[in-house]
């Protein structure tokens, strides 16, 4: 029997409260394979680990996770501490070490739920969004100086690299491939931003090369959102730097229904370290203790973790099973506009299980 053990990092708000929830689907899930068996072992980083050590994880945290199959991660972000210090201090902290370039934030309208789009095309919006993960505007770079002073200056210097743009192009038209469409649009704004943003456009030329196969085109971020809102059904893959896919992200996951569904890999695609996933709604303070919030998104960060392990059938299965429970709107959590808590989303989950 293959065995998995999968870190599982709850962090912050509501994470604590979905990222349970999912564990108990996939111990439900691996149970009734009989193929596999998943092992989590528990990490308390996040805000709360901060204000008692001072740090969101501890020095020796990633290599605490090195050696692990996979890590389930929640959220982080708390009300009371900064959040470039939570970001920084754990997301981002294992993400980059981790090398875990291609993010991937598949966006559909799964059956029962209505986009809020009017566009009698919003029903077959299906895209996959491929975020860069690793440098561009999260690069960490630059600085401040003259602290206070009228002459305060800060400088927040986005950093694209050959290798790193060209890698997670190359994973966008993989990606790309592979879906029935084979159609794939590459976001820059490179008619303002002259230097990285033309180096993506030379890039994507280059790699286009090697995927004949792949129709392709380029657009401006900001036309983007317009085509996204105006014609959702001209899209398929969907590839942009780190900050540009941030945004587009969010708004792909509010026409696709709700932030609470939207789920997210950050890929190693070498394997060289694990690969984290997770929902991409964050701590949602306003709603946490409530026992609302949506663990949909958790459940399809978990099938995506299954097909990463190569655990296809069962990620088959629990996709199945998260689409006949939001078919039903009884079970609609409130970010759907139903009345539905997060137990009784996971119970119908676990029954659709069988
Ligand atoms: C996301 C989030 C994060 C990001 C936040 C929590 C900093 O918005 O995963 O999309 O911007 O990367
Ligand atoms: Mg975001």
């Amino acid at each position: 029997m293959r065995t998995y053990t999968i870190a599982s990092i709850p962090g912050d708000g509501i994470g604590k409260e979905v990222i349970p929830a999912g564990q108990r689907v996939l111990e439900h899930l691996a149970k009734k394979s009989g193929d596999f068996s998943i092992a989590f072992r528990g990490f308390d980083w996040g805000s709360d680990y901060y204000k008692r050590h001072g740090v969101m994880m501890p020095a020796d945290g990633l290599a605490q996770l090195r050696d692990l199959d996979a890590i389930y991660f929640g959220a982080v972000g708390a009300p009371d501490i900064p959040d470039h210090v939570t970001l920084w201090g754990l997301r981002l902290a294992i993400c980059q070490p981790f090398d875990q370039y291609a993010n991937v934030r598949p966006a559909r309208v799964l059956p029962g739920i209505t986009s809020p789009l009017a566009n009698p095309d919003a029903a077959k919006l299906d895209w996959v969004i491929v975020r860069e993960n690793s440098e561009g505007e999260y690069s960490g770079a630059g600085g401040r100086v003259h602290r206070g002073l009228p002459e305060e200056t800060a400088m927040e210097v986005s950093v694209f690299t050959r290798t790193g743009v060209e890698r997670v192009i190359r994973f966008a038209f993989e990606l790309a491939r592979s879906r029935p469409r084979k159609l794939l649009t590459v976001v820059t704004k490179s008619n303002a931003q002259r230097h990285g943003m033309v180096l993506w456009d030379e890039i994507a030329e280059e790699v286009a090369l090697k995927y004949p196969d792949v129709t392709w085109d380029k657009m401006l971020v900001d036309a983007m959102t317009v085509r996204m809102v105006v014609k959702p059904a001209s899209l398929d893959t969907i590839v942009a730097t780190n900050l540009h896919a941030d945004v587009l992200s969010d708004l792909a996951a509010a026409l696709s229904g709700s932030m609470g569904v939207a789920p997210t890999a950050n890929l190693n695609p070498e394997r060289r370290f694990p690969s984290m996933f997770e929902p991409i709604h964050g701590s949602a303070f306003d709603i946490t203790g409530m026992g609302i919030a949506n663990p949909i998104g958790t459940f399809w960060s978990a099938v995506m973790m299954l097909e990463h392990l190569g655990e296809k059938e069962a990620a088959a299965r629990l996709m199945g099973a998260i689409e006949a429970t939001t078919k039903q709107g009884r079970l609609h959590t409130p970010d759907l506009g139903g009345e539905a808590s997060t137990e009784l989303v996971t119970e119908a989950v676990l029954d659709f299980l069988g």
